[in-house]
């Protein structure tokens, strides 16, 4: 059986046949970062410093530049040989390492669930039972009731109110999870939530804050803002929420209440589609605006919304100069998920 030897723990297990290094992992009781288990994330990715595996990770979640990089995904790759992984580039530290995974299932049931524009919803659920402490900007896969599909969505509550969950859901006409939702999401029906999952989070540094969301993408945007109101964070903000028309955008008034209780804070809301003559705020692609806004170095830049977005926002911000390793995301894909064993 091929041994993987995880570094800078300098710690080792055996995978079983067919068993891919994030599996072998969580059954030795040690945690490597997970979010979806199925490659479409990319919150395991991980450095392949010597040995080979055979992998299916997906495109989006691991990219050519990656594949350059030596990364793989630890939930996608099985060992073909003994290897040598280092899990730096996922910023694990030894001790929750050796502290296994802390991830589990909790029941809740539904609290609300609230239009926000004609696509968009905010859905409130209750945990029973324990809290469940995680960090702003971390994500839980929910079971839809009454199937064995799995959903991921960013937390988009305050860490402090751990004793809810809240998310932002895109409604699509034949979803599974959307279908739950217009029929079947009454107060007090029960959904069964895994969590909570991801390293998408702030980062402690010295530099100001951008911000940029798109679409459904403002939950763990939302839940960082929330937590550093509540936190007195005294680091600039500035936040960019691309959206269609008007009509699109949502939670104007909270993304702007909470930015007087913070320090340099900005809010430029951006539409693409249409505005009318009295619109204020941006027009055209969000990632143009902020081009046109100009980032620099200085930035640690945050971003949700869908892959197009992230996929030209990227080059933009690295060709106006913002670090690389300054710019956090996580790359959910819209596929379904079932669920875990
Ligand atoms: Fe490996 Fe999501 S956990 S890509």
């Amino acid at each position: 059986m091929p041994r993987i030897t995880i570094e800078p723990f300098a710690h080792s297990y055996e995978c079983e046949d067919a068993e891919s290094v994030l599996e072998g992992a969580l059954r030795h009781n040690l945690l490597l970062r997970y979010g979806c288990k199925h490659g479409g994330c990319g919150t395991c990715k991980v450095r392949l410093v010597d040995g080979d595996v055979d992998e299916h990770g997906s495109s989006f979640a691991l990219t050519d530049e990656d594949r350059a990089e030596d990364l793989i995904l630890a939930c996608a790759s099985v060992p073909l040989e003994d290897c040598v992984v280092d899990v730096s580039p996922t910023e694990l530290s030894e001790d929750e390492f050796h502290s296994g995974d802390t991830s589990r299932p909790y029941d809740t049931v539904v609290e609300s669930v609230e239009t926000l524009t004609t696509d968009i919803a905010a859905v409130r659920l209750r945990i029973i039972g324990d809290r469940m402490p995680f960090v702003a900007g971390q994500f839980v896969n929910v079971e839809i009731p009454g199937s064995r599909l799995v959903r991921t969505f960013s937390l988009a509550n305050c860490p402090a109110d751990d004793d809810r969950i809240e998310l932002i859901v895109k409604l699509y006409p034949d979803g599974a999870f959307s279908q739950f939702l217009r029929s079947d999401a009454v107060p007090g029906t029960g959904v069964r939530v895994h969590g909570p999952y991801g390293q998408l989070k702030m980062r402690l540094s010295h530099r100001p804050v951008l911000m940029i969301a798109g679409g459904s993408g403002l939950a763990p945007l939302l839940s960082m803002l929330r937590d550093c109101a509540t936190q007195g964070f005294d680091r600039p903000v500035t936040v960019f929420f691309g959206a269609r028309t008007e009509a699109d955008l949502y939670l104007v008034e909270e993304i702007t209440s909470i930015g007087e209780r913070l320090r340099g804070f900005a809010f430029h809301p951006v539409l693409s589609q249409s505005w009318g003559p009295d619109w204020p705020g941006g027009t055209g692609l969000v990632t143009d605006a902020i081009a046109r806004w100009s980032p620099t170095l200085a930035h640690d830049v945050y971003l949700c919304g869908p892959p197009p977005m992230i996929d030209a926002a990227v080059p933009m911000l690295t060709a106006a100069g913002v670090r690389p390793r300054n710019i956090y995301f996580d790359a959910f894909t819209p596929a379904a998920q079932t669920v875990p064993a």
